[in-house]
């Protein structure tokens, strides 16, 4: 085989110990010429040779351990059961994504050190749909990328080479299944996506896709009609737009059959939609839920829609509230195959926020949570900032949309209505470097989505452990260091940026580093409100009502700033620098000891890593010792600046006298 040029992320499959005989695979009620199966198959004999050098033999010999893999529709949709005994493994499985999961889950204990007949597992989604979603221009840049360029696009073609099954089995082997392959802001040639000039190329990315079980999404331009079909309007409600489209669904389909359906993003950031016409964000996503549904195609309309046009001085209009101010008064005009696709807090993919109020606040309405493991507000794939425990906050959070059943995670599964079209997407962290993610420690973010998004009972630190065990195999002192690190990661990065949820303070437009400043006087929105006695946005009853948003229980919460999260303070409320926090500390003195200790936190975890030099090799050693290195710059940076701003502002000196700009 050629050289790979590319790493293999969590299905490196480290040999774990001295095989014994070899395995024979019978199936029943499965095919072999089931793509899927077959893949499987594939899978499980290049896992188990490598873990364990066991062969896989297609003979009848006596002696040899069988791995069974049986068919059984009492089982979950995708879901599977799997029992080690003394003849060897027997996997049951409710469908082909079930069976290719199961098989997943089997190389995946035995790599954490399982004996393959003590195996045993029952598992089934969390979620019915798990995604992916690439920011892939067909130029090969990537929206807020971090790890190179698309593998996906290049000067406006599509590439299609090895590359692209290996993503394939990554995502497959955290039962990812649906990808969107391009950026949310749908221009130039990816508007063409939908025509003649890229069908084929599309139609053999979703063969290969659908060979692992996943189904390729498109991100669409609202504007099609005008952009590709020459018209001079795309009102969702005039005639000859609706039959553009019917015409054009018919034309997709028939070239692209395993097409899952469309992501959309219009009205937002200067993109199409339809408010231009007067019309609702319903309307739009409607109209193309019905163009689309005779081919059982879903359309996943976004509810990123706020006006990024503000003045600010205008200290009425609160970004926080757009999402549920345009989405929560159409609650069940939607049809049945759309999913409002909603960002996990109501600003934008920043290190604390509050979950947004749409989660739940729809109850009538499938929804579908949106966060983000390309790291553009939290450290660009330099800093370390493992995002589980983040995600795991939001899927947990009680929204009380009911008596029971009412969390974040129970909403977007289908478990509070009874819905069966939602889940879970992420913005991706993947480009064409080397190792794909940038950062070799990122790829725990990718790892992580997926198998939280399968299974939302996992915490933290279990799949922590498993992709360490996966992709490092380290003795457990080794893998202890690792996994603290990760677990570490979040709240260090939160201590030297922005405090207590106030979020911003980046470097505009590129999103790396501290300008305390950079986005308060702009048009997003994002003011932080700082002056010389206090900070703090007031989103209570007295000031944007964005609090308000929420059931009764969360917004008393939220409202009262001393029964407000700490850790959301300055998001709801407008402090004075001398507020006493439940520490014992002022606001000011709690800024910067955060920001003192977050920098040292940092150079904790650079120190941490340079002790795994033995265990790890050499070139991811090195690559992740480079960017610890820009971590340490970048800490310093914003510890020092975010005490300078607020020190000059206050006028207050810091109690145990450090260094202070
Ligand atoms: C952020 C990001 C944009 C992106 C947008 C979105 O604002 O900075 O690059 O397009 O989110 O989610 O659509």
């Amino acid at each position: 085989m050629a050289t790979r040029e590319w790493t293999q992320l969590w299905l490196g499959y480290h040999k774990v110990c001295e095989g014994e005989g070899c395995w024979k695979i019978v199936l029943e009620g499965f095919s072999k010429d089931s793509a899927i199966i077959s893949n499987a198959l594939k899978e499980f004999t290049r896992g188990i040779g490598s873990l364990t050098g066991e062969e896989v033999v297609s003979s009848e010999d006596a002696g040899q351990k069988t791995l069974k893999i049986t068919a059984n529709k009492e089982i979950k949709k995708e879901g599977y059961h799997i029992q080690g005994n003394a003849e060897g493994i027997t996997l049951e499985a409710s469908d082909d994504n079930g069976a290719l999961y199961g098989v997943f889950a089997i190389l995946r204990q035995i790599a954490c050190g399982q004996k393959a007949g003590e195996i045993s597992e029952n598992a089934a989604p969390s979620n019915p749909l798990r995604m992916m979603n690439h920011w892939d221009n067909m130029d090969g840049s990537i929206e807020r990328g971090y790890s190179g360029k698309s593998f996906f696009f290049e000067n406006e073609e599509i590439v299609i080479d090895e590359r692209t099954r290996d993503y394939a089995r990554f995502m497959a082997s955290v039962a990812i299944n649906g990808v969107v392959i391009n950026n949310v802001n749908v221009k130039g040639a990816a508007s063409y996506l939908i025509t003649d000039r890229y069908f084929d190329k599309v139609k053999e990315l979703s063969e290969i896709f659908g060979e692992y079980g996943i189904k390729l999404y498109l991100s669409l331009n609202f504007a099609s009609p005008i952009e590709i079909g020459g018209m001079d309007t795309c009102d969702p409600l005039d005639k000859e737009v609706i039959s553009w489209w019917e015409k054009k669904m018919a034309e997709v389909y028939a070239r692209l059959p395993l097409l899952g359906g469309f992501l959309v993003k219009a009205d937002s950031e200067g993109r199409p939609g339809p408010f231009t016409y007067g019309r609702t964000q319903a309307d739009g996503a409607n109209m193309l839920g019905d163009v689309i549904k005779p081919y059982g195609g879903i359309i996943i309309w976004r509810c990123f829609v706020y006006n990024c046009t503000q003045d600010w001085r205008d200290t009425k209009t609160d970004r926080a509230r757009a999402g549920y101010d345009y989405f929560k008064d159409l609650d069940g005009a939607y049809h049945d195959n759309v999913i409002l696709q909603i960002k996990n807090g109501p600003m934008d993919f920043q290190i604390r926020e509050p979950v947004s109020p749409l989660l739940g606040g729809l109850t009538k309405t499938n929804q579908m949570l949106e966060v983000q493991i390309a790291q553009e507000y939290t450290g660009h794939q330099i800093d370390l900032c493992y995002l589980i425990p983040l995600f795991k906050e939001v899927l947990d959070f009680h929204t009380h949309c009911a008596p029971e059943k009412d969390t974040v995670a129970d909403v977007v599964s289908g478990r509070t209505m009874g819905n069966t079209l939602g889940g879970m997407a992420a913005v991706i962290n993947t480009g064409n470097d080397l190792n794909w993610t940038g950062d070799d420690l990122a790829a725990a973010n990718t790892y992580g989505f997926g198998r939280l998004s399968f299974n939302t009972d996992l915490s933290a630190e279990e799949i922590a452990r498993e992709w360490i065990a996966l992709t490092f195999k380290l003795p457990k002192k080794e893998e202890d260091v690792l996994c603290s690190m990760l677990l570490r990661s979040r709240e260090i990065y939160e201590k030297y940026s922005s405090p207590l949820g106030i979020g911003w303070m980046v470097t505009p437009n590129d999103h790396y580093g501290p300008s305390v400043d950079g986005y308060e006087y702009s048009r997003w929105g994002t003011y932080h409100r700082a002056d010389h006695l206090g900070i703090g946005v007031d989103r209570t009853d007295k000031g944007t009502g964005y609090a308000q948003q929420y059931y009764e229980e969360n917004a008393k919460m939220y409202n009262d700033p001393h029964t407000c999260p700490e850790e959301l303070l300055l998001f709801f409320h407008h402090i004075p620098y001398t507020w006493m926090l439940k520490t014992g500390k002022t606001l000011i003195q709690h800024i910067y000891d955060s920001h003192f200790e977050g920098e040292e936190e940092a150079r904790g975890l650079a120190a941490d890593w340079d002790s795994l030099k033995e265990a790890i090799p050499a070139a991811e050693f090195d690559r992740v010792k480079k960017r610890f290195d820009l971590q340490l710059d970048n800490a310093r940076e914003w510890r020092d600046q975010v005490n300078s701003y607020f020190f000059r502002k206050s006028g207050i000196a810091d109690e145990k006298g450090r260094t202070i700009y």
